[in-house]
């Protein structure tokens, strides 16, 4: 059996699980701990991430490994929140188990798959990574990933570090899974839970025009655009970030079955 994602396991009520991005780990949720006061929140590692063994095989794979974990927690029906990688991951977890999610927050992504240019450029970073380590990501990726006006200071200082703390191995397998990712879009009309869509609008990575797509072809999606956010929305503009996110936590509560879990640990923040 494949090992337990590390994670954490914050507050109390409804469960929502928090999956982060390329090339994170789960410290990137930080300011999103203060949403514990109102839901039970469960943030892993994706495998090959932070503390988490196992490799970031597929998009699917890493979809398998977090139900594992929430079977694990006996989270039951789960509120589920990815931003970028974890968007795709969160799509092919909705697709692999849709009686299991809520509600959907979907930040900063996208639902189709990669051109064969975007994979090509991918498979020629993750051969860069494998040589030379992740100072290339740091240094190539890491601007990409924030708003002009955040590319010096303590954001970029956080994002920096949370990447350099990742190795090299299973960064480049993740850029060669995302590559491969299967296009979602098929899927978006079959997704009947609530959806809220969260776009940087100086997102340099994912424009707002793929976050307006998957809104308007899922039956039950509405869109917040952060202004002034790059593509990590949730670090550059945390109070906006959770103001969304608490309002749309709330409203899905009221969904059929979702409910504290039982039975799994829950533990003060
Ligand atoms: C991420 O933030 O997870 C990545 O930028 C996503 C991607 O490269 O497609």
């Amino acid at each position: 059996m494949a090992p337990l994602l590390a994670h954490d396991d914050l507050g109390r009520g409804a469960p929502w699980v928090l999956l982060h991005g390329f090339p994170l780990s789960r410290r990137m949720w930080a300011p999103q701990h203060a949403l514990a006061e109102h839901a039970r929140l469960v943030i892993p590692d994706l495998p090959g991430f932070g503390a988490s063994d196992g490799a970031p095989a597929s998009m699917d794979a890493m979809a398998d490994a977090v139900l594992a974990l929430a079977d694990h927690l006996r989270l039951g029906t789960f509120g589920l929140l990815g931003l970028s990688m974890g968007g795709y991951v969160a799509l092919a977890l909705h697709r692999r188990a849709p009686e299991r999610v809520a509600a959907l927050v979907l930040a900063d992504t996208q639902a189709g798959a990669d051109t064969a240019e975007a994979r090509a450029k991918r498979e020629a970073l993750a051969r860069r990574v494998e040589d030379e380590g992740v100072e290339v990501l740091v240094e190539g990726f890491v601007p990409n990933l924030l708003s002009p006006a955040r590319r010096e200071g303590r954001v970029a200082e956080d994002v920096r570090a949370i990447v350099r703390a990742n190795r090299p191995g299973p960064l480049a397998a993740a850029l060669r899974a995302m590559g491969a990712r299967e296009d979602q879009q098929p899927w978006l009309p079959r997704i009947g839970c609530p959806v809220l869509g969260i776009a940087g609008s100086e997102d340099g990575i994912i424009p707002v025009a793929k976050h307006e797509a998957i809104v308007a072809a899922v039956p039950r999606g509405r869109l917040v655009v952060l202004r002034g956010a790059g593509h990590l929305s949730n670090l550059e503009v945390p109070e906006g970030f959770n103001g969304a996110v608490r309002g749309f936590m709330a409203e899905a509560e009221t969904q059929r079955g979702f409910h504290p879990a039982r039975g799994g640990p829950a533990r003060a923040p």
